[in-house]
């Protein structure tokens, strides 16, 4: 087993545990993250020449004040990008870097990782660059990874934990129509402090429903 170097959000657990591809089926995303595409962005597996942008893009107060801290170089960047890889190959975890059109370079990340034996139960993270906040971007990738989820890998119910405080990131979720279960009290050690998460949920079932919502949201 191996510790997680790097998890937006996805709080301080370690997790069970190469090549990055970038072209595959959805049916074989072990072996290489398919590219998906939305009108805004293109999800894909992270490159290491993605070390750069991430570290500008998710190391700033503002983006890790509420997530697990970031790598602090492009060094450790790199071996988070290479982590995820070896992590992807091992069927617990995917992470897809957030490519905004137009661009070569992640500015964000969507990670998912299997709770259970066989990825029926997941937890999913997420973290964008300030400057992509509020535009839509946000919308346009979940729905991508949620679709990915689901269908490609067979997940039933999907997690997501976010600190009270954080105002965007429980917004993100409801607007998704994720329903927050509970509080999990003092669950998130940041900076010292203890902080309280909501809980939320989206089972295949609800997404059925809610996708063309949430694809409307991304639309207007
Ligand atoms: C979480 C994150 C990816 C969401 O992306 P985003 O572009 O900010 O999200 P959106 O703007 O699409 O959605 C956020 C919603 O929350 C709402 N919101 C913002 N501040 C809020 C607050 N204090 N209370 C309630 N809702 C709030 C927004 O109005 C928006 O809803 P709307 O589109 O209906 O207006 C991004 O904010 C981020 O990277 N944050 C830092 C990393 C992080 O905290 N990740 C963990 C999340 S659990």
């Amino acid at each position: 087993m191996e510790k997680m170097p790097y998890q937006p959000h996805l709080d301080q657990r370690p997790m069970p545990v190469s090549m990055p591809a970038t072209e595959a089926t959805s049916s074989d995303w072990r072996s290489g993250l398919p590219l998906l595409t939305g009108s805004m962005v293109t999800l894909r597996e992270l490159r290491m020449s993605d070390a750069p942008s991430l570290l500008a893009m998710l190391s700033t107060e503002e983006v890790s004040r509420f997530i697990s801290p970031p790598p602090t170089t492009v060094d450790g960047f790199e071996r988070f990008i290479a982590w995820t890889h070896r992590q992807r190959v091992a069927g617990q975890y995917v992470c897809f870097g957030v490519v905004p059109h137009g661009s070569d370079v992640a500015i964000g990340l969507f990670q998912v990782r299997s709770l259970d034996a066989g990825f029926a139960t997941a937890e999913w993270g997420f973290a964008l660059g300030s400057a992509f906040w509020g535009t839509g971007v946000f919308a346009d990738g979940a729905r991508l990874v949620l679709d990915f989820a689901f269908e490609a890998v067979g997940v039933h119910r999907l997690e997501a934990r976010a600190a009270l405080r954080n105002g965007r990131g429980n917004g993100a979720l409801r607007k998704l129509g994720a329903v927050q279960e509970g509080v999990l009290r003092r669950s998130f050690l940041r900076n010292g402090e203890y902080l309280d998460q909501a809980l939320w949920s989206i089972l295949d079932e609800d997404w059925d429903e809610a996708r063309f919502t949430a694809r409307a949201v991304v639309l207007h």
